[in-house]
C-alpha cells in the first residue's frame, strides 16, 4: 500500500467529516449518490448535516445508506427555489445527469458552495476544472464548481501518473473492461435479472444496454462516430489530454463492458518518454498516491474487479515489459512497459474522488 502518509480517511477528509459542515447530493438515489453516502457515513457524518435529492420520491420518502437516513427531497426545477434549498450548504456534490447538473451549477455557485460534479455536463468546459487530486490538484486552485472526470479517465491517470512524473509518457494504448454498475443503479439490476433468467432458462430482453450484459462481453454502448470510436473512448483521450495539459497526447482506448457488478479494469500499454528497467517501474507505481500493488507472480495474485470492489485504491499489477519490448541500452532498459490495473468506479472513480476534490476545496476556504 503507498497512499501517502498524511492521506488517511481521517485527514483527507477532515475538512467534510467537521461537524459545522453541510452537504448535499444531486442524485442521492442513484449508484454515485448511494457510494457519496456511504463514504459520508463511514466518516461518521451525522444525517442531520447532508440533504438527499433526486428526481423525485417515486424510489421513497427516505434512503438508507449505513448509518445515515435522510428524506429523498425533489430537486426543485426553478433556479430561484434550488439556490434556497442550498442557502445553508457548503458543499453539493453532483451525482445525477449532466442537464441536471447544468441546472446547479448556477444557484450553488450564487449561494456560494462548493459544487464538483460527475456528471459530463462540465468536464471539457475551460472555466471548469477537471481534477484528479493525485494528477493535477494544482488546477483547484480558487475554483467553486470542479468536474471530475470520467470512471475510466481517473483509473487510467491515477495508474499512470507516477509512470508520467518519473518517465514521460509517449503513447498508451489501453483496453477497458467495464462494470456494468457504470451505466447506473438499474444497470446493477439488468445483471442481477439478466443472470437469474439465463441460469433458469428463461427468454430475456435488455433494457438498459442494447446487447445482453450477462455472460456476455460487448463494445461500450455509447454513440460511435463517423471514425468508429464510441463516446467513452473519445471522453478518455480528451480527458487525459486536458488534465495531462498535453493536447496531443497519444491514447488509443478500446471500451468493452464486461458481466462485472462494479470495478472497472483496464489492460494498458504504455510507452515511456525515456528507457526505463521493470524494477524503476515497478518502485515508481510503489510509491504512487493512490496505488496499491497486487502482483505476485509465484501465487499468481493480480487486480481483479472482485478485490477492487468497495475499496479506494487503484490496484495495479501484472507489472512486466511488454512483449515485443525494444531493448534500449544497457541491463534491458526499455521504453515499452505493461500493466493490468483495477479500480471500483464507483468510489475512486465517481464518489471518492469528487469527495476528495470537495474537502481539498473546503480546507482551502
Ligand atoms: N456509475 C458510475 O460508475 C459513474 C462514474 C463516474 C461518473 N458517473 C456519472 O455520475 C452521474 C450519476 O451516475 P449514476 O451511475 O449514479 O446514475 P444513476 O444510478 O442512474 O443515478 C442517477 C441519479 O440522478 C438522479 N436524477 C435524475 N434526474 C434528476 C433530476 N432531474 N433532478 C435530481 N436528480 C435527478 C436520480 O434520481 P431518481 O432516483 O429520482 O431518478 C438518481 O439519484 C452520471 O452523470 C454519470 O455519468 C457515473
Amino acid at each position: 500500500m503507498s497512499d501517502h502518509g498524511d492521506r488517511s480517511p481521517a485527514r483527507e477528509f477532515a475538512a467534510l467529516a467537521r461537524g459545522s459542515t453541510r452537504l448535499a447530493v444531486v442524485g442521492a438515489t442513484g449508484a454515485v449518490g448511494r457510494e457519496v453516502l456511504a463514504i459520508l457515513a463511514d466518516l461518521g457524518v451525522e444525517g442531520g448535516r447532508v440533504r438527499a435529492f433526486a428526481s423525485s420520491v417515486d424510489s421513497g420518502p427516505t434512503i438508507r445508506v449505513g448509518s445515515l437516513e435522510l428524506p429523498v427531497v425533489a430537486l426543485p426545477e426553478d433556479s430561484g427555489e434550488i439556490a434556497t434549498a442550498l442557502n445553508d450548504v457548503d458543499v453539493v456534490i453532483g451525482a445525477a445527469d449532466a442537464v441536471t447538473a447544468a441546472r446547479v451549477r448556477e444557484p450553488a455557485e450564487r449561494v456560494g458552495c462548493v459544487f464538483v460534479d460527475n456528471s459530463s455536463a462540465f468536464r471539457l468546459d475551460p472555466s471548469v476544472p477537471l481534477v484528479v487530486p493525485e494528477v493535477n490538484p494544482e488546477d483547484l486552485d480558487g475554483a467553486c464548481t470542479v468536474a471530475s472526470p470520467n470512471c475510466s479517465a481517473i483509473l487510467l491517470a491515477t495508474a499512470l501518473e507516477p509512470l508520467r512524473r518519473s518517465f514521460g509518457i509517449e503513447r498508451v494504448v489501453v483496453a477497458t473492461y467495464q462494470a456494468v454498475s457504470g451505466a447506473g443503479f438499474a444497470a446493477i439490476a439488468e445483471l442481477e435479472r439478466q443472470s437469474r433468467a439465463v441460469l433458469d432458462g428463461h427468454p430475456v430482453r435488455p433494457s438498459v444496454f442494447p446487447e445482453l450484459c450477462a455472460f456476455n462481453v460487448f463494445a461500450h454502448e455509447s454513440e460511435v462516430d463517423g471514425d468508429g470510436h464510441n463516446v467513452e473512448e473519445r471522453k478518455i483521450v480528451e480527458e487525459i489530454r486536458r488534465i495531462w495539459r498535453a493536447p496531443d497526447a497519444r491514447i488509443a482506448p478500446t471500451c468493452v463492458r464486461v458481466p462485472v457488478r462494479r470495478a472497472h479494469s483496464q489492460a494498458i500499454t504504455v510507452e515511456l518518454g525515456r528507457p526505463a528497467l521493470e524494477a524503476d517501474v515497478r518502485a515508481a507505481l510503489t510509491a504512487g498516491q493512490g496505488i496499491e500493488i497486487v502482483d505476485d507472480r509465484d501465487e499468481r495474485r493480480f487486480p481483479t474487479p472482485l478485490r477492487a470492489s468497495g475499496g479506494d485504491t487503484v490496484l495495479v499489477g501484472r507489472i512486466r515489459r511488454a512483449a515485443d519490448a525494444r531493448v534500449e541500452g544497457g541491463g534491458g532498459a526499455t521504453r515499452d512497459f505493461a500493466l493490468f490495473v483495477c479500480t471500483d468506479q464507483l468510489r475512486k472513480g465517481a464518489a471518492r474522488n469528487a469527495l476528495q476534490i470537495a474537502a481539498r476545496l473546503l480546507a482551502a476556504r
